[in-house]
């Protein structure tokens, strides 16, 4: 073992709290910096979940990123930092820009600026980025080959057309996997700042000889996922709706699609990234390396959970939010060996065996749409 101990910001979340588990497990010790947003844990952390599968095997540091003294506390001794605390509703980022900015720019600046201009023992930065970086993602145009689709129009949406379209002569196009070479274009706040986050800490981790590894996730779910959370998840959102009896609205048409990642696949890709030297100053997309389309996945759940739970198709959208993303996982497969093990059907089974043995939360989801509504970003 290279390392001894590992700062994982965010740690008391999702990803981090699985992955602390991991690192735990190999006989890595684990601090964890978190402010246990209330958003995730509930208004007292103590009894959240997630915070409580963690607060015994890693050393929990109760502070914010957003804060220097604190950043400065947590760094200390520390061989790798894994930063995955951030503010992640693609909606609720269009319209609380500052925080979004703050949390996840500023949190990323605070701590390369005490590795630029303090002593310390680092040797790594991880960091967590997203598939919301790349917008629409890869798509080819018979006439134009391979383009990057800009934002779908208000217009067209309206009259229930939600193909991405060739920004070049406005033609369908064809959805193709997208690789890590592919344009930067978020249709997001969050989308932005993930970018921004990435760039930031590969280039001045460059300056400084820290290497860098950034983890482009695609959407990552399973057990201890935050079913409080009504602006990020939509399996958790799902599963929420199904277990409180209400129905399931689809936006769209529900054939828009994304690549759900299992989350011992996640943790997996992210342990190669921080053991491995050839991981060193790459950027890798992480996921299946296929797309599963919304309303398949909500009938999926729908079974698994044995509700007569109606799924309705509303025509809905939201605005900025993309028709299909899948990653291409040729770098991480080369590169690390990565192979994601858990497919969809599993990986789900898992999930919804986990979500029934969960108390089950109020459902948030209702509010969140009507504050959509209030901004003209839910149509
Ligand atoms: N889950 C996904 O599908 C997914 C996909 C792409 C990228 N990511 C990225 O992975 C990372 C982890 O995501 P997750 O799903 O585990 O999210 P999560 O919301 O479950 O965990 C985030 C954790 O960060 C903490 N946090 C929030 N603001 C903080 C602050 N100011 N200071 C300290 N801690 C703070 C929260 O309390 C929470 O425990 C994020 O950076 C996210 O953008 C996640
Ligand atoms: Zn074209």
């Amino acid at each position: 073992m290279q390392y001894n101990r590992i700062l994982i910001t965010g740690g008391a979340g999702f990803i981090g709290s699985n992955l602390t588990r991991k690192l735990v497990g190999h006989g890595y010790k684990v601090r964890i910096l978190d402010n246990m947003s209330p958003q995730i844990h509930g208004d007292d952390y103590t009894q959240s979940q997630l915070y409580q599968s963690v607060k015994n095997i890693a050393e929990v540091m109760i502070g914010s990123v957003q804060d220097q003294e604190d950043w400065g506390k947590a760094i200390k001794d520390v061989d790798v930092i894994v930063h995955l605390a951030a503010e992640t509703g693609t909606g609720q980022s269009m319209y609380a820009i500052e925080k979004y900015t703050d949390v996840n720019i500023k949190g990323t600046a605070l701590m390369l600026d005490i590795l630029t201009n303090e002593k310390h023992s680092v040797k790594k930065i991880v960091v967590a980025s997203s598939r919301a970086i790349y917008g629409e993602g890869k798509y080819v145009c018979t006439e134009h080959g391979n383009v990057y689709p800009l934002e779908r129009k208000d217009e067209d949406m309206a009259k229930g057309d939600f193909g991405a379209k060739c920004p070049h002569c406005g033609n369908d196009v064809e959805l193709k996997a997208t690789d890590e070479s592919s344009m930067n274009h978020p249709t997001s706040v969050y989308g932005l700042t993930k970018s921004v986050q990435e760039q930031m800490c590969m280039l001045v981790g460059k300056s400084l000889n820290i290497p860098v590894v950034a983890f482009r996730y695609q959407n990552v779910y399973g057990p201890g996922q935050s079913l409080k959370n009504p602006y990020t998840g939509i399996l958790s959102v799902f599963s929420t709706r199904i277990m409180n009896g209400n129905e399931i609205n689809i936006f769209e048409d529900g054939k828009e699609s994304r690549d759900f990642v299992y989350i011992d696949d996640v943790v997996n890709a992210t342990m190669m990234g921080i053991e491995r030297k050839e991981a060193d100053y790459c950027c890798f997309n992480v996921g299946t390396g296929s797309a599963a389309n919304v309303l398949s996945v909500a009938e999926m759940l729908v079974a698994m959970y044995k509700k007569d739970t109606k799924i309705k198709i509303s025509g809905n959208y939201r605005l900025g939010d993309i028709r299909h993303n899948y990653a291409d996982i040729t770098l991480i497969k080369s590169k690390l060996g990565f192979e994601p093990k858990v497919t969809i059907d599993q990986g789900l089974g898992k999930f919804a065996c986990w979500v029934q043995s969960q108390e089950i939360e109020k459902d948030g989801y209702d509010a969140s749409i009507d504050e959509m509504k209030q901004k003209g970003l839910y149509k």
